[in-house]
């Protein structure tokens, strides 16, 4: 009996995929999520209209703008430029992040450096847990306290308030994305310098840095683990247009689909430099590529992949967004590979989902040791989380007979169009109801 609840009236789309391949031609990479809804939350720090562009077209950034909207700076999509996203900070803010908005949205907690920076005062739901474990933000509100905030946790809000922040030498236990971008965007309008150490070092977080300084703040040593902070006085900043950053999960993930189905593509817009440890991972498994001018050029000749042991690490590190995708080509890889994942121990949830593939995947603790199988068989399958439901969809290329992806507003969530991209280098994909 089929009890899935999308076989009511209004069915939620899946995604359909048939084995594929080879794919050719080029594809291009939009801007990333997780720097796009920093900077929309950075739009909190000084009044007046924002340009940004090469915003990719997700779901996330959609929930943001309502987020911002609900506390006084609007969002919308420019008409004749679909990638540009227009916003204005009216000047008028509620410091306030309600729990309908973060639960949807986990990166909301970013508005918070924000909002105690220009307010004074914030009152943010803390954060769920994600489908891959719990996440804490213990580290956001210790480095903000050392800028001189004060915490209380009521009902389920972080209750936030300062007397005016000041600059402090803060080290994180542990280089946390999220901690660094709260405690950098308090910090810009701080008194006095702030030096944060053991800071994460993602491209995500230079563009940020990037963004902020071209809005009058003044942050050194980006892209590497100190930074260092001069605050401003408020009327210092203003707002400005920014580029963001291509996504490079979303070009990891085109490149896992060379690499499952072979062929020659150019990923428009990726960053070799910002992806040097996937791009070694790859080459060591047999999938070459050529970095260029617009981008990179990833080619797979039809040889089997070779198995490799991969552990995630903060950036420079391998990225734990690009385990899915590893784990994926590692279910049809020559011999085994042991993948280990540092950050979030319970992010293996779509094993079991590859294994309905028929994917020989033994996990143990923070380890999943693969098995290389000579091929999947298609069947039905569930998108646990972002980066897991792009890599079923991977997985589905390489699949016999036909994979169908379901709970895929997951995928919504951060890929930019990834069926009708795929579907534009020649993948037998589509959505279907
Ligand atoms: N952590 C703590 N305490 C804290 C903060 C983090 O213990 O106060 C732990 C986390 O539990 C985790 C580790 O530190 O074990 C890393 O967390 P981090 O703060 O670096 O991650 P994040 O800011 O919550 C961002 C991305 C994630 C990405 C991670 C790691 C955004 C919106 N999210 O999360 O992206 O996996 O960095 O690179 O930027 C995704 O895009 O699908 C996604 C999950």
């Amino acid at each position: 009996m089929v009890t899935d609840s999308s076989y009511s009236a209004e069915r939620p789309e899946r995604i359909l995929a048939r084995r594929s391949g080879p794919l050719h031609g080029e594809v291009s990479v939009p801007g990333a999520k997780n720097a796009v809804l920093k900077l929309m939350a950075a739009t909190l720090l000084a009044d007046g209209h924002y340009e940004l562009s090469n915003v990719p077209g997700i779901a996330d950034v959609g929930t943001m703008g309502e987020l911002l909207a609900a506390m006084g700076v609007t969002s919308r999509i420019d008409p004749a430029r679909p990638d540009v996203l227009l916003m204005e900070n009216t000047g008028v803010i509620t410091p306030e992040a309600p729990y309908d908005l973060v639960e949807r949205i986990r990166a909301s907690i970013v508005v918070l450096g924000p909002l105690l920076a220009r307010c004074g005062v914030a009152r943010v739901s803390m954060p769920g847990g994600d489908d891959f474990g719990k996440r804490p933000i213990d580290m956001h509100l210790k480095g903000l306290e050392s800028l001189g905030a004060t915490f209380e946790l009521r009902r389920g809000y972080i209750e936030a308030r300062t007397d005016g922040l000041h600059g402090a030498d803060i080290t994180l236990d542990f280089p946390s994305v999220g901690a660094t971008e709260n405690i950098v965007m308090a910090a810009v309008l701080a008194k006095g310098p702030t030096v944060i150490d053991n800071a994460a070092r993602e491209p995500e977080i230079a563009d940020l840095c990037a963004f902020l300084n071209s809005m009058g703040a003044v942050i050194e040593g980006m892209g590497s683990p100190t930074l260092y902070v001069h605050g401003v006085p408020q009327s210092d900043l203003r707002p400005v247009q920014h580029a963001v950053v291509p996504d490079r999960v979303q070009a990891a993930t085109y490149m896992a689909a060379v690499a499952a189905c072979q062929g020659e593509v150019l990923v428009r817009g990726a960053r070799a430099e910002h992806m040097e440890m996937y791009l070694r991972r790859l080459r060591e498994m047999g999938v070459q590529s050529t970095p260029q001018n617009e981008g990179v050029l990833v080619y797979s000749d039809g040889r089997r992949l070779r198995s490799l042991d991969v552990q995630t690490l903060p950036y420079p590190g391998f990225a734990t967004d690009y385990k899915p995708l590893v784990v994926t080509l590692l279910t049809v890889a020559d011999g085994v590979g042991i993948v280990t994942e540092n950050l979030y121990p319970g992010r293996f949830r779509y094993v079991e989902e590859l294994q309905r593939l028929g994917a020989d995947i033994r996990t143990d603790g923070h380890h999943a040791v693969v098995r290389g199988v000579s091929s999947l068989d298609g069947a039905q399958v569930r998108a646990p989380d972002i980066r897991a439901g792009a890599a079923l969809v991977v997985a589905g290329l390489m699949a016999s007979g036909e994979t169908v992806i379901s709970d895929i507003h997951h995928v919504d969530r951060g890929y930019d169009d990834l069926v009708g991209r795929l579907a534009s280098l020649g993948a037998d994909i589509e959505r279907v109801r």
